[in-house]
């Protein structure tokens, strides 16, 4: 991403978190504020890009508004920002209920989980780490919504292709003793392999045994020259690298196991698209299911041995 502004796609999924909550007809999360984090100023940007798109005539007749909401349903991403944030939120609820007491998002975005804290998570000291241009948007954000900072969630800016996550979070009271539940959604894709390597194994390294995490990733496979995928990610491929958020990296479903257990991680469960819509949406209520192009997991990791120290990113 380009270092000094805010993820643009972040700022996206946030809006589509908030359309989801608004409009879909049986909404899996409950998001008002996705809207409200998101400046104005980028919402009409992104509102003209839409209207940019139509036909002249089509563009005489229609609402920006209507005609944002619809392009944001119709990108490959929205189904999967949506699922990603339920399946987290349920896998962390359960978490807490077995005295997970640390919550870490990496690379957070607008994700307003801070602003509608449910009761179960009171008391959970909550740790959001995202790039620093991100971050500080974010945190302006909150300001100018008039949520207060509290001494439960703690920020911690961190460029994760500079430095790990371990020397990160050493920059904040975050307690390697305590057991912690980390999410880590929708940033794989956006790092080199060596910086997601280190950061796994930085959470084995900075977590007690059994600690948590979910992350999502995009199967290596699509990433490779030549590889047919469906249109609608070739198309999310090209607008993210047009706004300087390019793929640079994925995973092997097939080996992830394999993997994560040599960082310290032992693999509970990996869903694809069809899997994350079946458990969701299996009735098609929210017309969530998406065509199976190979791209999108969310996958659950259970930190099984401490490691003794992680390795640093690559510059
Ligand atoms: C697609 S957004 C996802 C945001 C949020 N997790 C969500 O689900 O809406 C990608 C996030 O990764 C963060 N990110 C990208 N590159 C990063 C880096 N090198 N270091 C830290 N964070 C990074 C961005 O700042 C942004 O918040």
């Amino acid at each position: 991403m380009e270092p000094s502004k805010a993820s643009y796609t972040a700022l996206v999924t946030s809006l589509m978190r908030a359309l989801h909550t608004r409009s879909d007809p049986a909404p899996l999360l409950d998001d008002p504020w996705g809207d409200r984090l998101v400046p104005e100023s980028v919402q009409a940007g992104l509102r003209d890009r839409a209207m940019a798109r139509l036909d002249p005539a089509e563009r005489a007749e229609a609402a920006p508004a209507r005609v944002l909401d619809a392009a944001m349903r119709a990108n490959a991403a929205y189904p999967g920002v949506i699922l990603r944030s339920r399946y987290t939120e349920d896998m962390l609820a359960a978490a807490v209920a077995r005295g997970i007491a640390q919550y870490v998002l990496i690379g957070a975005g607008f994700d307003s989980f801070l602003c509608r804290r449910p009761s179960w998570a009171e008391g959970l000291q909550v740790y959001e780490v995202d790039h620093p241009a991100t971050q500080q948007l974010k945190r302006e954000r909150l300001r100018h919504c008039g949520i207060a900072e509290s001494g439960d969630v703690h920020f911690v800016a961190a460029d994760l292709a500079e430095e790990t996550l371990q020397s990160a979070l050493a920059r904040s009271s975050f307690d390697p003793a305590r057991p912690t539940f980390f999410s880590w959604l929708g940033v794989t894709v956006y790092l080199t392999r060596e910086a997601n390597l280190a950061t796994l194994r930085a959470i084995a390294t900075v977590a007690p045994v059994g600690s948590e995490l979910v992350f999502t990733y995009i199967d290596e496979a699509a990433l490779q020259p030549g590889h047919a995928g469906t249109e609608g990610f070739r198309k999310l491929r090209s607008d993210v690298s047009g706004v300087g958020e390019a793929f640079l990296s994925g995973f092997d479903p097939a080996t992830l196991g394999a993997l994560l257990l040599e960082t310290g991680l032992v693999l509970t469960e990996d869903l694809d698209g069809e899997q994350t819509v079946a458990r969701y949406d299996a009735a098609g209520t929210n017309g969530l299911q998406r065509q199976r192009d190979g791209a999108g997991y969310i996958a659950h990791a259970r930190v099984d041995a401490r490691v003794i120290s992680a390795a640093p990113p690559a510059a």
